[in-house]
């Protein structure tokens, strides 16, 4: 098998058959010609492959659904119009009333809401097993455990081989958000579990100028989830995106390298500065889920978080000083991005929850691009700076 660079280029990709181009063109059409009634008629008995309408199929998405499967190590995939539409399939997909999703807290905020606020209108049962033993995650309703690794917004490390050794014993669907890690970073199928959903919006993408997601499993899975989650749901990928998405997983290997270079500096630098509390990183050998993350990640991504001594007042000086880190929601961008999750995101939970989950008042979360990091390092050196002697005064 070619490694990951190669393959990241070359999967699904081939010249057009048409006219030869190079480049996977934009099939911008939302329908396509059978070219006879009996064609038509047996490609509708499934007895022929070939593209009926582009939000069951299209031939430019289709080369980022070969392309992501292959990466992740599995037998296909299924591309969304955002990554929550493509979690929300999921769900639809392979849960029915009276089942439980059991997942490990906190998620992404969006997911969640998907999860106890949606999902429970429609009879699921929902319940977050995150700060649970081990042995309650799954319970005699369980028929799904989904996990997100590095969680958002503060790194925490799930153990991926715990997650597929538990579903593959009980019969429980695992599901893996790996948005942050990346294919490049940590492959969830290795660790055996069932499935892995992406925010492509993010990192797949790197360019924060397209919206989408991706699913990725077993053939008879996604065919499934294509039926279901796809074809009756309609949230589908457009062929325009996925050509951005295409040239974007081009040069997910070197972006990833380069926001993982950017993020152990950045992580190094804060853990040793005084007006830093704490570095949430995972490459951090500090970090209590350091160990897990070297067994099943190939290095640490480009998420940082820390939280600053003086509270949200300190993030707040902290945030409007720096000049190189936009102040803005999402992440995995080529340009750094920080936000302040308590005043934002997590802005509708109640303190107690926000405590919980350690989105403390004095958390920043640092989505690391791909700038030198000697320059990232003098931006937030100077917005520290900005904090302390806002402290003093
Ligand atoms: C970990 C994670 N999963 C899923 C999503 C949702 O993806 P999208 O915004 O593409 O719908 C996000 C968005 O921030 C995310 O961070």
């Amino acid at each position: 098998m070619k490694r990951f660079r190669t393959r990241a280029l070359h999967v699904g990709s081939r010249p057009d058959p048409t006219t030869g181009a190079h480049v996977t063109p934009v099939y911008r059409t939302s329908t396509f010609a059978y070219g006879s009634f009996d064609r038509g008629a047996r490609m509708f008995a499934g007895e022929e492959p070939g593209y009926v309408y582009t939000r069951i199929g299209n031939p430019t998405v289709r080369v980022f659904e070969e392309k992501l499967a292959d990466l992740e190590g599995a037998e296909d995939a299924v591309a969304f119009s955002s990554g929550m539409a493509a979690i929300a399939a999921v769900a639809l997909t392979f849960l029915k009333p009276g089942d439980e999703l059991a997942f490990l807290g906190p998620l992404y905020g969006g997911t969640e809401g998907l999860f106890l606020e949606t999902l429970v209108r429609f009879g699921l049962k929902v319940r977050d097993v995150g700060d649970r033993p081990e042995s309650e995650w799954i319970g005699p309703e369980t028929r799904m455990l989904y996990v997100e690794t590095p969680t958002n917004p503060t790194l925490r490390i799930h153990d991926l081989e715990r997650v597929g050794a538990l579903g593959r014993e009980h019969g429980v669907l695992t599901v893996a958000d790996n948005t942050f890690a990346t294919p490049y970073l940590t492959r969830p199928l290795e660790f055996g579990l069932d499935l892995v959903v992406h925010s492509a919006t993010k990192y797949l993408s790197g360019h924060g100028d397209v919206i989408g997601g991706v699913v990725a499993g077993r053939a008879e899975a996604m065919e499934e989830l294509r039926m279901h989650g796809l074809r009756h749901v309609g949230g589908a990928m457009s062929p325009a995106d996925a050509f951005l998405f295409l040239r974007g997983v081009k040069t997910l290997a070197l972006r990833m390298e380069a926001h993982c270079d950017g993020a152990e500096a950045v992580a190094a630098y804060l853990a040793n500065h005084p007006a830093v509390a704490r570095v949430h990183y995972p490459g951090l050998p500090q970090h209590p889920g350091h160990e897990i993350a070297a067994r099943q990640m190939d290095r640490y991504g480009g998420m940082v978080a820390l939280e600053l001594h003086g509270g949200q007042e300190a993030a707040r000086v902290f945030l409007d000083g720096l000049e190189l880190f936009t102040q803005a929601v999402s992440l995995g961008d080529v340009e750094s991005l920080a936000t302040h999750p308590a005043s934002t995101t997590h802005e509708l939970l109640p303190p107690e929850v926000r405590e919980r989950q350690g989105v403390t008042p004095g958390l920043v979360r640092l989505s690391v691009g791909i700038e030198d990091p000697r320059d990232l390092i003098e931006d937030l050196e100077q917005a520290l700076e900005r904090v302390e002697r806002s402290l003093v005064s």
